[in-house]
């Protein structure tokens, strides 16, 4: 371990986490067991009182899942972390085993739609108030605070526009008045942007996304301090169960030896592809982080190390053109998923976002002529020509 950690993060994502079976096999076993066994009664009395080490039951915890969990602890710098069946599970478990009736969370309106549903809807049923407020707006963070406010929640870059929010200003604001920050980092990626290492006190992501990065599994993680990790989320998990399955973990964990080179592929495309949505004259504005243009370019060179591989942009034709232009790929699919090797076009007013009424669309500037794409890892002059022979047919 001592060893490992003196390696750089690519040698430590081919070879971090978990352990050889006795048969000496190259990639890692897949544990796909629920249950263990014990050499004795008093084995496993002591495995109960925590007297030794060892698994138990794999809602609490697998050899799979922890190689997955130390290879991600090692590729965002965290104490320590616990994988979860969804993203959605991450934030709901995150959310959860940190607060209780009477707490109050401030958070960025700009959300997922269902990390929306959890903080503005959920919560409230038990009893944990919320606020919402422009992210990018630190006076606003400052102003909703209450003696109460026990937990800032973000996401950035955001979905669908790719809102950035200064994570370290946030942060500060939070330990200023004895809250954490916790950062949902699935849009930037943890090679792209380190929450934690900006002042973040917990990480979530949905591994569904470029973690996994050919959309075959679900999965989630929650990383942070060891102390909130195994006193209250580790309890919460093996009380209720979100846990990661290990043939999902498995599929995560190998998928980490290629995540740095694809989210790096990933980007070189969407740099292109940006070049040639700005060219053109029938698309109004174009958000993407690391384009010159973006209105918090300066804040997203400060924080992210490249743009990632979203972009989201207006049509000056509206709706009718942006059905248009979805209809008229031949590369690109149309999915609400993102951070695949596909390039995928989502069309959020009425998908992604169509539960939101139309002031809080408003709000988030999401019109009919937005669309977003997740750029995948297609040949990057083949998805320019494929998005320029859908917008010639527009207008
Ligand atoms: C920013 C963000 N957070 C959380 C989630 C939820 O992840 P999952 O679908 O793995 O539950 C998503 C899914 O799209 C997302 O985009």
């Amino acid at each position: 371990m001592t060893e490992k950690k003196k390696w750089q993060t690519q040698t430590r994502m081919v070879h971090e986490g978990g352990m050889r079976s006795p048969f000496g096999e190259t990639a890692e076993a897949l544990y796909l067991t629920s249950g263990y066994v014990y050499d004795s009664a008093e084995q496993a009395e002591a495995r109960f009182n925590e007297e030794e080490d060892g698994f138990i039951y794999s809602r609490f915890g697998n050899p799979t899942v922890r190689a997955f969990e130390e290879r991600m602890m090692a590729l965002e710098g965290a104490e320590d972390a616990r994988a979860t069946a969804t993203g959605m599970a991450a934030v709901t478990a995150c959310m959860m085993s940190q607060l209780e009736a009477g707490d109050h969370i401030v958070a960025a309106r700009a959300l997922f739609g269902s990390c929306r549903y959890v903080v503005e809807t959920l919560m409230p049923r038990f009893g944990v108030a919320c606020t919402l407020v422009d992210g990018r707006d630190l006076e606003a963070w400052q102003a909703a605070l209450r003696p109460e406010t026990k937990i800032l929640f973000l996401e950035t870059p955001s979905n669908p526009l790719l809102e950035i929010i200064d994570i370290q200003a946030v942060a500060d604001i939070a330990h200023n008045h004895g809250a954490q920050l916790v950062v949902d980092n699935v849009f930037a990626t943890p090679v792209l942007q380190k929450p934690l290492t900006l002042g973040a006190d917990i990480t979530i992501y949905s591994a569904t996304k470029h973690i996994d990065g050919q959309g075959r599994c679900l999965g989630g993680i929650i990383l942070g301090r060891q102390d909130y990790i195994q006193d209250r989320l580790a309890v919460f998990m093996r009380q209720t169960g979100p846990s990661l399955a290990p043939f999902n973990a498995w599929v995560m964990l190998k998928a980490l030896e290629t995540l740095q080179l694809r989210v790096d592929a990933h980007c070189d495309n969407a740099e292109k592809l940006t070049q040639t949505l700005v060219a053109h004259e029938q698309v109004a504005e174009v958000y993407y982080p690391h384009d010159k243009n973006h209105p918090q370019y300066a804040l997203a060179q400060k924080q992210m190390t490249r743009g990632s591989n979203l972009i989201a942009f207006n049509l000056k034709g509206g709706k009718a053109d942006a059905f248009k232009l979805a209809n008229g790929l031949e590369i690109a699919l149309i999915s609400n998923n993102l951070g695949d090797a596909k390039t995928l076009i989502t069309h959020p007013a009425t998908t992604t976002h169509s539960k939101l009424s139309d002031a809080a669309k408003a709000e988030l500037a999401i019109t009919g002529g937005t669309l977003r794409v997740s750029v995948g890892l297609e040949d990057g002059d083949d998805l320019q020509n494929d998005f320029e022979q859908a917008l010639a047919k527009l207008g």
